[in-house]
């Protein structure tokens, strides 16, 4: 369980604090508190992720996995995978077995809608998440929890949070997620139902005891923020939307689901894949899929390692309604430089890109390799400027905001009620899997969910999951002689 939670956190708004000195602490990362190790001299070291894999359990994700994920999709690895952006996971080699196979699993994530301040730093995930399921062609559901919003804060309101839900579903939606296969929902509007029994599952399976171990509650901690772990879990399973996947829990249970998070939500998903793996559906051996995840970084303050951006301190992030001029003004002047201080002294001894804000910022949102290698050694040899450097990124920027603003003012009240209806959702998967998955038809002739009413028979399923197996079988085999024959065909 996590060790490094911090109980004192928890009894005030978990806005962590991007600018100031603080006292001497080790590492803090938890669903509401982010900060980096503070040394002796009150100064904040940059997180250190390593140390998180290691501390949360989690693996990762290396080069081999890259290259199998590269195999299986077809596709290039995002640059968040390439740059160790995101880089950690728990059993995604599960989910890309499944892929593979054509079996079906679905992505989750979420944000809790804490402000209107939307900045660089929350669309990391979700531009992931737009490549993930560009990349799979698998349902999406998107978590508001309007009520984590309420719960952990003294000050918020209930429709202050409410306010936020829908402007923060517009943003989300600007990111470029497909319609037809994303279920965007508020937890106040869709609690009920299959979702709500699933919340009750999760909670009884978790005591006072362990939630305190996990998230370092304490005897003054509201029971709503005790039990809201189970609400943010619960959508874990796939039985939680039989609007998407069926009403048929024999199968839905068995669904898994791939979580895109940032690192510090590692806490939930590890206390509900615990519970999953003691829960079978009704007294059958039917075991209730853990989900998997995979994990990115945090992007850092601007004003360098061991912050993140505060959508509550104006001058340490790029927000996403910065016009191009503010991008260019908080960059230059507030982005921590590697650089040295005086030009002569850093074109014989060059940056240090391990700090510099602006480069920092090119490796999340650069895409081509080739310009950000060469940015990195001249900036390093001394040879560019940290102006120049700056100048480079804000560009980048400037670029990556207006896009985002240009699709943003396209989305509207209508959208957003689309993306929030509880409806069925379409996708095809895996177009190279050996068979596809079957698809129930609706009343209407369309395809619906998988494995959902029950339209096809025991023995139907059983025979077409064994033929499946034999396929992927012929599929693999076919695939290790290719290997083989390339292999035996180089010089
Ligand atoms: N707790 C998250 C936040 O505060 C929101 C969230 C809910 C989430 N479910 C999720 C984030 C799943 C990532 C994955 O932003």
């Amino acid at each position: 369980m996590a060790t490094n939670v911090n109980a004192e956190a928890l009894k005030e708004s978990p806005i962590p604090d991007a600018i100031e000195k603080h006292a001497a602490s080790k590492q803090t990362v938890d669903p509401y508190n982010v900060q980096g190790e503070v040394g002796e001299d009150g100064v904040v070291k940059a997180i250190d992720y390593n140390k998180l894999i290691e501390e949360f359990g989690t693996k990762k994700i290396d080069q081999a996995l890259l290259d199998r994920l590269e195999r299986v999709t077809g596709k290039k690895p995002h640059r968040f995978l390439r740059r160790g952006i995101v880089f950690s996971h728990r059993d995604l080699e599960l989910i890309l077995d499944r892929y593979e196979k054509g079996e079906p699993f679905y992505l989750y994530t979420g944000r809790g809608p804490s402000s209107d301040s939307v900045h660089v730093g929350h669309t990391i995930p979700f531009e992931f998440t737009k490549w993930l399921q560009d990349t799979f062609d698998v349902p999406l559901v998107i978590m508001m929890t309007d009520d984590e919003k309420y719960l952990f804060s003294d000050k918020r309101t209930i429709e202050e949070v409410e306010g936020y839900c829908s402007n923060n579903a517009k943003d989300i939606i600007a990111v470029g997620f497909d319609p037809n296969k994303t279920f965007i929902f508020s937890d106040f509007q869709y609690m009920g139902g299959a979702f709500y029994k699933n919340v009750v599952r999760l909670s009884k399976h978790i005591t006072l005891n362990q939630a305190r171990a996990i998230f370092g509650f304490n005897d003054s901690t509201n029971i709503g923020r005790i039990h809201f772990g189970s609400i943010q879990g619960a959508s874990s399973w796939a039985s939680s939307f039989p609007h998407i996947f069926g009403e048929d829990e024999s199968k839905t249970v068995a669904i898994p689901c791939l979580i895109p998070c940032a690192i510090d939500q590692d806490p939930y998903f590890r206390m509900t894949r615990d519970v999953s793996a003691r829960l079978k559906y009704k007294n059958s051996n039917i075991s209730y899929a853990k989900p998997a995840l995979i994990h990115s970084r945090f992007l850092d303050a601007l004003q360098g390692p061991g912050t993140k951006m505060s959508a509550s301190v104006d001058e340490s992030a790029i927000f996403m309604r910065d016009t191009p001029n503010q991008i260019k003004n908080k960059i230059n002047k507030y982005a921590f430089s590697g650089g040295k201080v005086t030009v002569e002294e850093h074109r014989e001894k060059g940056g240090d890109t391990n700090v510099d804000v602006a480069y920092q910022y090119l490796r999340f949102f650069l895409e081509d390799d080739e310009e950000l290698e060469k940015i990195r050694v001249a900036y390093e040899s001394g040879e560019m400027l940290t102006g120049d450097l700056k100048a480079i990124c804000i560009k980048e920027l400037q670029t990556y905001v207006a896009a985002f603003q240009e699709r943003r003012a396209k989305v509207d009240d209508e959208a957003v009620k689309l993306f929030m209806t509880t409806r069925p959702l379409k996708w095809n998967g895996n177009p190279r899997a050996p068979v596809v998955v079957p698809q129930v038809q609706n009343a209407d002739g369309e395809a619906a969910a998988e494995g959902g009413d029950g339209k096809l028979t025991k023995n139907q399923l059983k025979k077409l999951e064994k033929q499946k197996q034999i396929e992927a079988k012929k599929a693999q085999k076919a695939k290790e002689k290719e290997e083989k024959d390339k292999a035996a065909a180089q010089p």
